[in-house]
């Protein structure tokens, strides 16, 4: 659910971002508490188009409720969100997410780009509570880091339980590891090095673009990290998500038209799936049903909804884990029907 919210503070970050922070009132704290690591949907109509973005949350519990944007090349929201001004408002989601520490307190956080902003909150949080927190950071130059005041902040509060690493691509440092992109090699060298302890953290947690995400991971399960200890966050940026072509089976539904019906907020909705539709939600959209969603690439979760009657097949999955898809749950902003009637129940937990 949206609810207005008055901008407090814009902070640029840097020449191509900004951080922007809400005022709560006190009736919505409650629907607006939030673990580190979540993050916000907001929604703005530009240039006559209702868009909706993601945008993890920077701030830790108890301060005010901020998020990064940076701007993408091409992305209307994030370009539009430059502007923006104390006093202005915007319609925000509640908080949402699951890339969230749930009790490590030994943790590696690798992030590039605005991949950062969740880890400056979760950062943040084990800080305060005792933990230890090693990030490593990549960057073009030290002008493009993002939150570096609060960084270095957390770096002069917690000096012996807070260990930072900058990689930069485009900015020579003298240690030659330090120089590049973050891979999975990169990172696998730190850790043989003695710069971070992946063997002994209670969680590595990644945050980025995909193709740095699927590398390191890559590399750390190839490494013996455990799977349960890796959590990652992709970014999404306009155009990214390469998307699967329809199945023949789901080619076949859509040819003859699918009988959609949806349970959302204890109301039973019909609309039909045509061959002009790509996903659930499009064609949802398409009849005049809003169905919520976020991300629309496969990674936020917002458009989750169980497959009553029926069968469904996904575009693409970045979010679901194993014990879902066994139990039944797809993605609407993904989803294309495979069989003549399709039953979502977008209430079910
Ligand atoms: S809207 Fe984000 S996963 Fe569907």
């Amino acid at each position: 659910m949206f609810h207005d919210l008055t901008i407090s503070a814009v902070h640029p970050e840097t020449d191509s971002a900004v951080a922007i922070s809400f005022d709560v009132p006190a009736e919505l704290a409650a629907a607006f508490a939030f673990e580190p690591g979540q993050y916000l949907t907001l929604r703005a109509s530009v240039s006559g188009q209702d868009i909706r973005r993601s945008y993890s949350i920077a701030s830790a519990p108890g301060e005010p409720l901020t998020v990064g944007i940076k701007r993408v090349d091409d992305g209307a929201f994030s370009t539009y969100a430059q502007d923006l001004k104390p006093g202005d408002t915007l319609q925000v989601m509640q908080p949402e997410g699951r890339f969230v520490t749930k009790g490590a307190r030994k943790i590696v956080l690798i992030a590039s780009g605005s991949g950062i902003t969740p880890m400056v909150s979760i950062a943040s949080d084990v800080l305060d509570q005792g933990g230890e927190v090693t990030v490593i950071y990549g960057n073009k130059r030290t002008d493009t880091i993002m939150f570096r005041d609060a960084l270095d902040g957390l770096k002069d509060r917690y000096l012996d339980r807070f260990t930072m690493i900058h990689v930069l691509s485009r900015e020579p440092q003298d240690v030659a590891i330090l120089n590049g992109r973050i891979t999975g090699e990169k990172v696998i060298a730190l850790g043989q090095a003695g710069a971070i302890d992946l063997i002994g953290a209670d969680g590595v947690f990644l945050c980025g673009p995909g193709e740095m995400i699927d590398d390191v991971s890559a590399a750390l399960v190839a490494a013996d990290i455990p799977k349960e200890r890796i959590h990652f966050e992709r970014f999404y940026q306009d155009g990214e998500v390469p998307r699967a072509p329809k199945s023949a089976a789901a080619e076949a539904a859509a040819a003859s038209g699918v009988a959609v019906e949806v349970m959302l907020d204890g109301t039973r909705r019909l609309f039909r799936f045509e061959a002009q539709d790509d996903t659930v939600i499009d064609a949802a959209a398409r009849q005049g049903l809003e169905l919520p969603f976020s991300c629309k690439g496969g990674m936020c979760c917002t458009c989750r909804c169980k497959v009553a009657e029926g069968s469904a097949e996904m575009a693409v999955n970045y979010s679901l884990e194993d014990w879902e898809l066994k139990a039944g749950f797809t993605l609407a902003c993904q989803a294309r029907p495979t069989s003549d009637k399709l039953v979502l129940d977008f209430d079910a937990a």
